[in-house]
């Protein structure tokens, strides 16, 4: 019989004496270890030889919560920390930890007031992916009144004028118990923030994007439509090899024929020819981005031929301009694009049509332009 002392959960972040020594890994998991750490959970006040009771002869596949679960925790240094037994129940988890997510901003303007972009265009999407993934969601009544109330409970992170913006994370996950295969029983909606500025590096200067050719993002059928962590988390290992070879992100191809232009990792992607300005179509592999859809409209209002189909990536060689768009990176230019060891370059610059489309866009989304079009609210 384990002799077991004291009990302390998850929430108080307890670590007993050698659990803050980092270990390298599973293979230095030892019995002793096992023991000690037993010894700091509370007793589950039953005997160990016992089966609890229960009718074992009707045993399905949902969750039961047993006496006790054990976690560890890794940070930057990827070393797993010295985990330790608990009593099974509830973690704390941060709020910006992954789910079915959302970004939008809130701008300061000249005369103080806060406004909002598109929020409508956030829930409605939220609304869509939370469909496909069979979890219950706001309406759009619930989800700005939250982006509201956060925005102003939050008011002095709102950057001055021209200082950058306040992303809002609207946030859905499964936050019940669940073992099986089933939509979660339970799902918590939230909604935090931050001050941002430039989302790239970079800062306005022009991108330099890598053609990844071994890695796709999304196939036809799949969720690469929907804003769920699941969807970028595949990105990440081809972002940080081109990351670290000097280039700012990665343009991803389309899974089934690896030619067409897809989506950059954290954006949408346009080309421009002349007057024709064109876009892979919103057909489920990529994200209907809400800058993505402005810009469209932008472009059409300004005379521009916008068109939305598959892009071969061949045709990158010969395209005047390339730019990117996105909650985050906003309207950013591409200055060149790395495909098979082949760098083709774009124009870029003040006379550039990213540079106009930029400036319309974002003078609307701080007030510095008659917003005609009903896309932002003011909020106070
Ligand atoms: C956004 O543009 O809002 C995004 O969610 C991109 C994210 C990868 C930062």
């Amino acid at each position: 019989m384990i002799q077991r002392s004291c009990f302390r959960n998850l929430v108080q972040s307890f670590r007993v004496g050698s659990a803050l020594t980092k270990f390298g890994g599973y293979n230095s998991y030892t019995s002793q270890a096992a023991s000690s750490l037993l010894q700091v959970c509370e007793p589950s006040g039953y005997s160990d030889d016992e089966c609890a009771a229960m009718d074992w002869d009707n045993l399905g596949f949902g969750l039961i919560p047993t006496d006790y679960m054990y976690s560890m925790k890794c940070y930057d240094d990827q070393i797993f920390e010295q985990g330790q037994l608990s009593r099974y129940g509830k973690i704390e988890l941060s709020p910006s930890a992954g789910g079915l997510f959302e970004g939008l901003k809130a701008y300061r303007k000249e005369n103080g007031q806060l406004v909002l972009f598109h929020p409508d265009q956030n829930a409605i999407r939220m609304q869509i992916g939370a469909k496909r993934m069979c979890m219950p969601y706001p309406s759009t009544d619930q989800f700005i009144d939250a982006v509201k109330q956060t925005t102003l409970a939050n008011k002095r992170w709102v950057p001055p004028p021209g200082k950058g913006s306040l992303y809002i994370r609207p946030l859905l996950m499964g936050s019940g118990p669940i073992l099986g295969l089933a939509p979660a029983p339970e799902c918590t909606f939230l909604v935090f923030a931050s001050p941002v500025g430039n989302y790239f590096k970079e800062g306005l200067a022009p991108l330099n994007l890598y053609v990844e050719s071994e890695f796709h993002r999304a196939t036809h059928g799949g969720a690469g439509g929907v804003k769920t962590i699941s969807n970028y988390a595949p990105v990440l290992k081809a972002l940080s090899r081109a990351k670290s070879r000097g280039f700012s992100d990665v343009l991803y191809l389309d899974a089934v024929n690896k030619k067409y232009v897809e989506e950059v990792s954290s954006c949408n992607i346009f080309v421009v020819n002349g007057n024709v300005i064109s876009t892979p179509p919103t057909n489920g592999t990529i994200l209907a981005g809400v800058t993505r859809e402005s810009i469209i409209e932008i472009a059409c209002d300004y005379g521009y031929q916008v068109e939305e189909r598959r892009i071969p990536v061949d045709e990158l060689l010969d395209a005047e301009e390339v730019f990117c768009t996105g909650t985050a990176v906003v309207v950013a230019p591409v200055g060149s694009i790395t495909y098979q060891d082949r760098r083709i370059e774009f124009k870029t610059g003040a006379q550039s049509v990213c540079s106009e489309l930029y400036s319309t866009l974002v003078g609307i989304q701080t007030g510095l332009i008659k917003d005609k079009k009903g896309w932002t609210i003011e909020i106070q």
